[in-house]
């Protein structure tokens, strides 16, 4: 039997339905092209919609959200990349000069998530995106808007400002320096921050903020029954091979550590400010 649902998936946000003929392809290419620009200006999910990508609901109400911060928490294999690959794209692309930075743990898995962002950019063409300059790390638009793919180190990543949008991709595995790295850099700038994951645990910067970060965040949540392209016979193979690790994986569920003794709400509920020590702490 599966596990109960946590509270917190119990609260999370289940967009709106999405209109169909909002994204439909056939009607954004019929459009005359300044027409179509705009309205891919005005609304993200347009763009995707450009390149034959017919986002999901969620996908939508992600690509059109205007929170400064969110934290989308998903099954594998969803669209998480995909999505805000087009919403890295769309932001560069429509706001001259913007900074957007790409990180994940490792600089190979920010360089996976850019890979989709320029190919979405050369998918879109000359038309929407006109690239001045393409290196291994970075790209530059015509309109001064620059896409950096960071490696997943605190100490190695700052020194950005003008910050348009940062995206840390597999936010549950980037460790807390990188997080408290690249915060502040949208201090001034007023950007915008993603955070997007499966959840690894309870422990870390990502489920803090999704369980302790409040109002300040605007949360989804997509299990992988959710998504219309995963099968439901590979999910209950997925099931039997996982065990418990399956509701992390695939049901957005933030687990107690393996190796754990004590559950994360036991630990929490047994500490208290009321409680006066036992000893005296001397601090030298
Ligand atoms: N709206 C969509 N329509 C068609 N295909 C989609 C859509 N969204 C995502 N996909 C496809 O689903 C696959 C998984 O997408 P993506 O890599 O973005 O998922 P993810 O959630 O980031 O996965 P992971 O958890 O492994 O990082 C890709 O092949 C992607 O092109
Ligand atoms: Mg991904």
């Amino acid at each position: 039997m599966s596990a109960p649902p946590s509270p917190l998936l119990a609260a999370r946000y289940t967009p709106p339905p999405l209109p169909r003929e909002a994204t439909a392809v056939a009607r954004v290419s019929a459009l005359p092209s300044v027409t179509r620009d705009l309205a891919c200006a005005f609304d993200p999910a347009r763009l995707s919609a450009q390149v034959g990508l017919i986002p999901d609901d969620w996908q939508a109400w992600l690509l059109r959200s205007t929170a400064r911060q969110l934290l989308v928490n998903c099954s594998r294999q969803v669209g998480k990349s995909e999505t805000t690959a087009t919403l890295a794209s769309h932001t560069a692309i429509y706001t001259p000069g913007a900074v957007v930075l790409l990180l994940s743990p490792s600089l190979r898995q920010s360089g996976l998530l850019f890979q989709k962002v320029k190919r979405r950019l050369h998918e879109l063409g000359r038309d929407f995106a006109e690239v001045d300059q393409d290196n291994a790390l970075s790209v530059r638009l015509r309109n001064g808007a620059e896409i950096h793919s960071l490696p997943g180190k605190g100490e190695t990543v700052r020194g950005f400002s003008g910050v348009a949008l940062i995206v840390l991709d597999e936010a549950a595995f980037v460790a807390d320096d990188l997080y408290t790295a690249v915060s502040p850099m949208l201090a001034v700038s007023g950007g915008r921050l993603i955070l997007l994951s499966t959840p690894f645990g309870k422990r870390g910067f990502f489920f803090r903020e999704w369980s302790e970060g409040g109002d300040a965040w605007a949360r989804i949540s997509i299990t992988a029954d959710e998504c219309p392209r995963i099968p439901a016979a590979f999910l209950a193979e997925e099931r039997r091979k996982l065990g418990p690790l399956y509701d992390q994986e695939y049901g957005c569920q933030f687990l107690d550590l393996l190796t754990a003794v004590f559950r994360h709400e036991d630990v929490r509920e047994a500490l208290s400010n009321d409680l006066q020590p036992l000893f005296a702490l001397e601090v030298p």
